[in-house]
């Protein structure tokens, strides 16, 4: 059925942080004309992450909006807690459910009530997703907070000296586990990085849309720089992270309830703190496939 179309003129206001804005005077669920896209294009290219408040959207509509960015990408390989999650079949191949509840006394989603690590979504594949889109079904009053770094500016602020220490390397993204730290189906733990599973990667690359530059490190554990002795690798991992996710790098969104935050998984980091496991927290996601790393 065609939906309505609207007409909107769309509020970009700007988080004030190093990334992120909120984009206001916009209902999702409901037809984008090519003019509202192309204020949107405009200001996902501007903040990296944009956030949606106030919407009402059902995994049709998600999904559908999720489009207007590119194909949807496949639910991630899980750590087998994607079983009874209320996820029409429609959509179970593409939405993700990210959830600490339990039915019947186990997990509808992934990623628990932890922390989730410093990450950049699926970055152990070759072909990472372009972006992800989470919705904000039931929060938690407090916690659960998603932080996003920007990886521009993580990149412009580095040293002379760690940009020419990494300048033409790959490393290694972990595909062994998930950024809450758990072991994905059917693998285990690797001592050796220069072994682990997982994509191999620039360290430093290209926008394919904008042009402009960044770090890329996707994940710590089990990370290793090509061609370096492990040492040398582990050192100037720590020294590139350390950097990287500097606080004032970051910007935090407070979840509420119908909250739609989309990020550019390109030029972006998001880590998750921890919140109270009585507490419900419900989101669903979807990934958008990502086009060939361009190494700078
Ligand atoms: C994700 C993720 C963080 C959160 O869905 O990729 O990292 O806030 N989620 O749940
Ligand atoms: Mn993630």
């Amino acid at each position: 059925m065609p939906l309505d179309s609207q007409s909107t003129t769309v509020w970009v206001q700007p988080s004030g942080g190093p990334l992120g804005a909120d984009v206001h005077g916009i209902d999702l669920a409901r037809e984008i004309d090519a003019e509202t896209r192309a204020a949107l294009v405009d200001a996902w290219s501007r903040h990296l992450v944009l956030r949606f408040s106030g919407q009402r959207l059902d995994d049709a509509a998600l999904m559908r909006f999720s489009r207007l960015w590119g194909e949807l990408d496949r639910v991630p390989i899980g750590t087998g807690a994607e079983k009874v999650n209320g996820i029409a079949a429609e959509a179970r191949d593409w939405v993700t459910v990210i959830s600490n509840v339990k039915v019947g006394g186990k997990p509808i989603g992934g990623l628990g009530a932890y922390e989730s690590v410093w990450h950049v979504d699926m970055s152990y594949n070759p072909l990472p997703p372009r972006a992800s889109l989470l919705y904000a079904i039931e929060c938690p009053a407090e916690g659960g907070d998603t932080g996003f770094s920007n990886m521009e500016l993580a990149y412009d602020t580095l040293s002379d000296e760690l940009k020419a220490a990494i300048v033409g390397k790959t490393c290694t993204h972990d595909a062994s586990r998930n950024s809450a730290g758990e072991f994905r189906r059917g693998f285990q733990e690797e001592t050796d990085p220069r072994r682990t599973p997982g994509a191999h990667h620039p360290l430093v690359r290209r926008h394919p849309v904008t042009g402009r530059t960044s770090l890329f490190l996707g994940r710590r554990v089990g990370a290793y720089i090509h061609g370096l002795p492990v040492e040398e690798s582990e050192a100037l991992l720590n020294a590139l992270w350390a950097h990287a996710t500097q606080p004032h790098l970051a910007w935090y969104q407070r979840w509420r309830v119908g909250d739609l935050v989309m990020w550019d998984n390109r030029c972006t980091m998001h880590r998750r703190d921890a919140f109270d496991e009585t507490a419900r927290r419900l989101m669903h996601r979807t990934q958008i496939v990502g086009e060939p790393v361009i190494a700078a």
